[in-house]
C-alpha cells in the first residue's frame, strides 16, 4: 500500500494530537507534532531568565537542536539532548509560544525539518501550515475544528490531570488570543487549505474522529 503524508490542522485544542496519535498507530505511520517543535523553542528563550524579546528568540534559535522521536505512540521531544517533553507543555510556554511561531527565522528552520521529516511519507504531521505550506502535496488534509467551549472544556481536562489549577474562563481567553495570534500573523497563518476537508469535532467521540481521519486514508 503506497506510504501516505497526511496533515492535520486547526486550532489550539481541537484534539488534533490525541487523534493524530492514535491514526498514526493504527496506519504504522510516524507521527510528527510540529507545535511541539515550537514549544521547544520557546522553552529555551525562557530559560535563559531574560525578557523574551524577538531578537533574544532569534539568537536562541540559530543553533537549537530540536529533536523528534516518537515511540510506543508517544512524541518526547529533545532541546539540544536534553528531553523536554513534559517542560514543553507548562503554562508559560503556551503563553509565549505563539510569539515564537510568528518569527521568520524559526519557521524558516523549524518547516526545513518537518519537511525532512516528511518526506519518505507514512507520516501523519499536525500543525498550523501543514496543508498549505509544509506539505503542500500531502495525499490526505484535514482541517479539524471544534467550538471554542469544546476546545476550552478538552484543555482543562488535560491541564487539571496534569495538576495544574486552571479556570475554565481564562482557558477560554487564552485560547481565543493563541488562534487570533495564529491566524493574523503574516508568515504561514493559520487557515485551512483549499483542498482540505473540514471536520468539527465539537460533537464526536475520539473513536469517531480517528474513524472519520482512517476512512479518508483509505
Ligand atoms: O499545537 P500546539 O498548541 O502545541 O502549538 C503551539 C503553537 O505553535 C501554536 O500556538 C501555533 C504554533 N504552531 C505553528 O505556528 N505552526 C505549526 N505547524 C504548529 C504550531
Amino acid at each position: 500500500m503506497k506510504k501516505l503524508a497526511v496533515a492535520i490542522d486547526g486550532p489550539a485544542g481541537a484534539g488534533k494530537s490525541t487523534v493524530a496519535q492514535l491514526a498514526a498507530q493504527r496506519l504504522g505511520y510516524t507521527y510528527i507534532d510540529t507545535g511541539a517543535m515550537y514549544r521547544a523553542v520557546a522553552w529555551k528563550a525562557l530559560q535563559q531568565g531574560k525578557p523574551v524579546t524577538d531578537e533574544l528568540i532569534e539568537e536562541v534559535v540559530k543553533d537549537i537542536n530540536v529533536e523528534l522521536e516518537y515511540k510506543e505512540g508517544k512524541t518526547f521531544v529533545y532541546v539540544d539532548e536534553r528531553d523536554v517533553t513534559g517542560e514543553i507543555r507548562t503554562p508559560e510556554v503556551t503563553g509565549i509560544v505563539s510569539q515564537v511561531a510568528a518569527l521568520g527565522q524559526v519557521r524558516e528552520k523549524l518547516v526545513d525539518l518537518q519537511r525532512q521529516m516528511g518526506e519518505k511519507g507514512a507520516v501523519i504531521m499536525d500543525g498550523r501550515d501543514i496543508a498549505t505550506n509544509v506539505l503542500p502535496k500531502a495525499d490526505v488534509k484535514i482541517f479539524l475544528t471544534a467550538s471554542i467551549e469544546e476546545r476550552a472544556a478538552r484543555r482543562y481536562k488535560e491541564m487539571k490531570s496534569k495538576g495544574y489549577d486552571v479556570d475554565i474562563d481564562q482557558l477560554k481567553k487564552e485560547i481565543a488570543a493563541r488562534d487570533k495570534a495564529d491566524s493574523e500573523r503574516e508568515i504561514s497563518p493559520l487557515v485551512q487549505a483549499d483542498d482540505a476537508e473540514l471536520l468539527d469535532t465539537s460533537d464526536m467521540s475520539i473513536d469517531e474522529v480517528v474513524e472519520e481521519i482512517l476512512k479518508r486514508c483509505r
